[in-house]
Formats: C-alpha cells, sequence, structure tokens
C-alpha cells in the first residue's frame, strides 16, 4: 500500500484519533467510567472509583493507596509506572497525582466529607520520587461543593484534528479562572502571533521527540493497538476503533512501525501531528511560581479543575507536554516556550490545546482493587 493511499483509507491522515463509533462498553476496562463506586460499600472506595479517571501522563495509572487508616487515604508512588526517559524527574507523574487528588476531593465533597489534603507529608523528594507518601488526605463530616463533579465521567483527552470553530475569550477566560489559584497562574490564547507561535513550537518539539529513539521509544512501548491489546492492557494510550482495526490486523500499523522513521505508521504519525498543531484553535496553560513537588500537585489540581470545565463548555482538550520535558534534545524548545509564555520567571507546568473536534472513546483504567497496598 502506497503512503497516500494508506493516509486517505484513514481519512485524511488522523490515523490515531480513535473514533467514537464503535461500542466499547463490554470491555471492563471502559466499565470503570459508568456510574463508578456504585457498588462500593465504603466512602472512600467510592470516591477512590472517581480518582483513578483522572487525567494523568500516558494513562501510567501510577497510583498505589493505603487505607489501612480509617478515614483517611495516604498516596504513594508505583515505581514501577514511571517515565524515566521523557519525565527525568517524575515531574508530570506528580502533575497526574495533583489530579488524581483534586478527582478525589470532588467526588468526597459530593458523597458528604471535606478532605483535609497534606502533600508530602514526610518531606519533598528532590530528584525522583521515592517511597514517601505524596498526600496524606482526611476525611470527615461536612459538605463541600463540588461544582464539577458531574463532569468527571465525561471529561477524555482528545487528540482529534480541531474543526474550523473559534473558541471565544470569554471560554478561555472561565477556563483560566476554574484553574487559577494562589501560587499558579493560568493563561490562554485563541487567536493571533502567540497562538501561531504555540503551534510551531508545540509541532516542533513533538517533532523531537518523534525522532528521539528513547523517548518515542518509551511512548511506543506504552501505547496498545487494536480492541484486544487495548482490553487485556487497561492503560496507557489506546489506539483503536474503526478504520485503524484492520490496518492494526493486516500489520501496516505495529509498534515496531511507531519505532521505525520511514514506515507508514511512523509517517503516518508524523502527519497527525502536523494535523493536529496545525488545526489548534486555541492553547491553556498553567505557571507555578517554582518548580518544588507542591507546585506540580497544585498545578495538577488546576489542570483536572481546566480540563473538567472545558467539558462542560463542550470544548476538546489535549495537554501536549513534549515541549515542556525536561531531557537534552527537548532543551531549546523548553527555552523558547518559556520565553514566550513566562517571560518573567516561572516554570510552565502544563499547556493544553483547545478547540472543538469529534468525539473520542474514554481511554480504560484498570480499576481500584490493583492500586491498594499497604505501606
Ligand atoms: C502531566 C500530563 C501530561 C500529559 N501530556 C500529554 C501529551 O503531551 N499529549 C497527549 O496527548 N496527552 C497528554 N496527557 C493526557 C494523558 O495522556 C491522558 O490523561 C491519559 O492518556 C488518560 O486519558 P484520558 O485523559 O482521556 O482519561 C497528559 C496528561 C497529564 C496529566
Amino acid at each position: 500500500m502506497h503512503r497516500r493511499d494508506f493516509i486517505q483509507c484513514v481519512g485524511g491522515g488522523v490515523i490515531f484519533a480513535a473514533t467514537a463509533k464503535a461500542a466499547w462498553s463490554a470491555v471492563t476496562g471502559d466499565d470503570v467510567w459508568i456510574a463508578p463506586g456504585q457498588t462500593e460499600p465504603e466512602v472512600r472506595r467510592k470516591a477512590l472509583s472517581y480518582a483513578i479517571l483522572a487525567p494523568n501522563p500516558h494513562n501510567m495509572q501510577p497510583w498505589l493507596v493505603d487505607l489501612s487508616t480509617p478515614d483517611e487515604v495516604v498516596l504513594r508512588i508505583d515505581p514501577t509506572r514511571l517515565l524515566p526517559v521523557t519525565d527525568p524527574f517524575d515531574r508530570q507523574i506528580t502533575i497526574g497525582c495533583g489530579a488524581f487528588i483534586e478527582l478525589f476531593c470532588l467526588a468526597a465533597g459530593r458523597l458528604g466529607r471535606r478532605v483535609e489534603v497534606s502533600a508530602f507529608p514526610e518531606g519533598e523528594p528532590d530528584g525522583r520520587l521515592d517511597h514517601r507518601p505524596i498526600a496524606r488526605m482526611r476525611l470527615s463530616e461536612g459538605a463541600t461543593p463540588a461544582p464539577l463533579f458531574s463532569a468527571i465521567t465525561q471529561r477524555r483527552t482528545n487528540r482529534n484534528a480541531h474543526r474550523n470553530a473559534p473558541v471565544s475569550q470569554t471560554q478561555i477566560a472561565e477556563l483560566v479562572g476554574a484553574a487559577t489559584t494562589e501560587g499558579l497562574l493560568a493563561g490562554g490564547v485563541v487567536q493571533g502571533e502567540v497562538r501561531d507561535k504555540l503551534r510551531d513550537l508545540t509541532l516542533k518539539a513533538m517533532l523531537i521527540e518523534q525522532s528521539d529513539r528513547a523517548a518515542n521509544n518509551e511512548s511506543a512501548d506504552r501505547t496498545f493497538l487494536g480492541a484486544r491489546e487495548v482490553a487485556a492492557h487497561p492503560w496507557g494510550i489506546p489506539i483503536r476503533g474503526g478504520n485503524i482495526e484492520w490496518l492494526i490486523g493486516l500489520g501496516v500499523v505495529s509498534r515496531d512501525g511507531l519505532k521505525t522513521p520511514g514506515s507508514l505508521a511512523f509517517k503516518g504519525q508524523t502527519d497527525m501531528m502536523r494535523q493536529t498543531a496545525n488545526s489548534t484553535q486555541a492553547y491553556g496553560w498553567i505557571v507555578s511560581s517554582g518548580n518544588r513537588r507542591v507546585h506540580q500537585i497544585a498545578a495538577g489540581r488546576a489542570y483536572a479543575r481546566f480540563a473538567l470545565k472545558a467539558e462542560t463548555l463542550g470544548l476538546a482538550i489535549q495537554p501536549n507536554s513534549q515541549a515542556l520535558q525536561e531531557y537534552a534534545a527537548m532543551a531549546g524548545c523548553f527555552r523558547d516556550v518559556h520565553a514566550v509564555l513566562a517571560p518573567k520567571g516561572g516554570r510552565i507546568q502544563m499547556l493544553a490545546r483547545i478547540g472543538y473536534a469529534d468525539q473520542v472513546p474514554h481511554a480504560p483504567r484498570r480499576g481500584l482493587d490493583p492500586l491498594i497496598r499497604s505501606a
């Protein structure tokens, strides 16, 4: 098959953007999105059934929870579920923990519980995360408003190209309002020079990442291809549904292909990067005053609210994290994106593209039981 035919047969180059047409509800990893916690007898487990739906890097779901003390949840990291190449200091993994905490608090609030969160109660690790708790969360009686709660089961990361429909300044202001908190600055842009610079910069960073063998392999090894493989691995990035299923069946799209420059799968992914970047309508970002672990947790909590708010506004959202990553090949993009969005200092923790796009299915989750672990 020639590349042109390949691209045409999968619809304009968006080969890895899954369609929402197929029904996935028969698969266990997808069931977690339907009435989370309904059959759970205990309030912490009910709230945790929502927390596992948090956005998190590469869908690694790196969370371990200790429930051995009543009315308390201790969150630790699973050291086997990190991203050592593209996230060498576990910054993004920590942001994913912040998102988990935020969803836990929203769900607990809806269940009539207040949550007191102590982040890194035994100290903040510097280089890499370690066995010490990421957070201790204590529950007590008392209703808490949880306005974004109902968006939790609707939210998803949408990697599709955007329709040519503008996002308004008012919508961006709502997203920024949902994310802003002490020590964090959220922002956004819907048109003009900064938006166009971000299109170029995010694309450049994606292409650098794709051409860096170690970084690209880290992603490819965490990408599952086709309904059967995804069902067997309810984590990582799922690629399934529509035309892609038979391309996978024919071996035209394979994990080896994703790792091999020049292959149809590799080039198809490059095309997708160009198409998504060039179609992007708006960007939003979250900048913290420093880069301590507590800033990363706060950024994760803020991003969760940002993404939930986007869902309530009918907007598609996808983080574009490559330019923010801390490995050698990315140093130039890292410097450039900070010069554009944080010229007076601060650390960009999240950068996401925002627009209107065809809906995608949810990414599966492993469920709650594999996460429960006493220290
Ligand atoms: C810190 C962080 C960085 C992320 N970076 C990217 C990214 O660069 N590209 C992307 O497509 N998704 C990115 N995501 C989204 C995750 O891949 C996504 O949340 C995960 O696969 C689960 O899917 P869901 O959000 O649809 O539930 C990121 C999420 C977080 C929390």
